[in-house]
């Protein structure tokens, strides 16, 4: 298994998505457990962009549950359609929230989080089993870049 990532890290976001993405592919193709590779992708993400909070909730038993993540202790259940982890489930697209504080429903798992990125995974046949959330400590850090490159990782594990 690879032992580091490499990347550019003055390049610009869309950069090091592109370069990112066949090193995540690689990654996880050479190991069948989600878990084990939703965790090495969250730490990859965090390292290379440095976000605030990266990580995963998984749909079990109608809510969605906290998987593997790199950050701050995080709220551990989210309702299906609440929050923008819950809503970006229920609506089954990419939410960007430029300012978490006017996001009606917002979750605030940590004080420090302004702005906020999820995107959905889903299963082969269309349905979503869980999402990626991102949080910046910044207000407006995502844009189509971000939605991109993340959708283009969340792809990978389309299962
Ligand atoms: N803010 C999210 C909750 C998850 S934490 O940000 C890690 C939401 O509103 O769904």
């Amino acid at each position: 298994m690879a032992e580091s990532i490499a990347f550019t890290p003055s390049a610009s976001r869309a950069t090091i998505y592109a370069e990112l993405l066949p090193q995540i592919r690689a990654l996880i193709g050479a190991e069948s457990d989600l878990v084990a590779n939703l965790a090495n992708t969250a730490a990859v993400l965090r390292e290379a962009f440095g976000f605030f909070w990266v990580g995963f909730y998984l749909e079990k038993d109608g809510e969605l549950v906290l998987g593997p993540f790199q950050g701050t202790l995080a709220c551990t259940r989210i309702k299906i359609g609440e929050g923008v982890c819950g809503t970006a489930f229920a609506k089954r697209e990419t939410l960007i929230v430029p300012n978490v504080d006017e996001f009606p429903g917002h979750i605030a798992c940590s004080s420090a989080s302004r702005s906020e990125i999820v995107v959905p995974l889903f299963a082969r046949r269309g349905t979503p089993f869980g999402v990626l959330d991102v949080d910046s400590d910044q207000l407006d850090d995502f844009g189509p870049d971000d939605k991109t490159g993340l959708e283009a990782i969340a792809e990978l594990f389309r299962n």
